[in-house]
């Protein structure tokens, strides 16, 4: 119990202090994550919602390759259970080395998955695959729109791509779509900016103008240590265009 109270105080700690300023993105990655890295999972069980409700939804057939870019430390494999070794390929792409330290210790169980540390706006599996999903990644990648050029890239047509991650939404969002109040489409871009998370209206109208919409849901959860505080996010699957 003290233990995990200690862990708590250093991970809020390093939150507070931020992500550094100076460096490439890889070594801002790196200085944030390298001092909390085997502490990570624990904590962002309770900060980090719908992880297990995306892979759900995702049921790649047995076969299937599968990429997760931004994967950290391979947390979201588990969600799959006994399902992942049906998988022809699994590729675990990442570019902050500290957490895929904690990846390649849990991963080396799986003979059919890969840790790979490159960026996610640039790197390419051999062949194009069946499946592309991010987890609470896309608001941590600067040049978001490389890296959904590129997991669009990378996936057959008819594949799927999924993401969940925080998001607020425009002041005049497309019909369909939720809508945020004003003090939170201010308050969460500048609470999450502060640790290299940048939240962004425009994440899911660019997804549903470039897939075909299977699923989507919105909504709002709580924050650990922050009674009474909830920041929206989405899980969303789509369709990558047969033409
Ligand atoms: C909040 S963590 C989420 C990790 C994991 N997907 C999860 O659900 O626990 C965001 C991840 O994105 C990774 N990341 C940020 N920019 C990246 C980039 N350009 N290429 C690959 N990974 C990146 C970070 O290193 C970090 O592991």
């Amino acid at each position: 119990m003290m233990r995990e109270m200690f862990s708590d105080c250093g991970i809020l700690w390093r939150m507070l202090c931020g992500q550094p300023r100076a460096g490439t993105h890889r070594e801002r990655l790196e200085a944030f994550y390298r001092p909390q890295a085997q502490a990570y999972d624990r904590f962002r069980e309770r900060l980090l919602h719908g992880r297990r409700e995306m892979i759900a939804l995702l049921a790649p057939p047995s076969g299937s390759r599968v990429v997760e870019l931004g994967g950290g430390t391979g947390r979201n494999l588990e969600y799959f259970g006994a399902r992942i070794s049906s998988f022809a390929a699994v590729e675990l792409v990442d570019l902050c080395p500290a957490l895929l330290e904690q990846a390649r210790l849990r991963c080396w169980r799986w003979s059919n998955v890969n840790v790979i540390c490159a960026d996610a706006t640039t790197w390419r599996p051999r062949a194009p695959v069946d499946c592309v999903y991010l987890s609470y990644a896309l608001t941590m990648i600067p040049d978001w729109r490389a890296a959904m050029a590129n997991a669009l890239a990378m996936l057959k047509p008819g594949g799927t791509l999924a993401v969940v991650d925080f998001y607020v939404a425009a002041a005049d969002p497309p019909p369909g779509l939720a809508r945020h109040s004003a003090p939170a489409r201010w308050l969460w871009p500048r609470w999450f900016a502060h640790d290299g998370v940048h939240l962004n209206s425009a994440h899911l109208p660019y997804l549903m103008q470039r897939t075909e919409k299977i699923q989507l849901h919105e909504a709002h959860a709580p924050l650990p240590f922050l009674p009474g505080l909830r920041v929206p996010y989405y899980i969303y699957v789509g369709r990558k265009p047969a033409r």
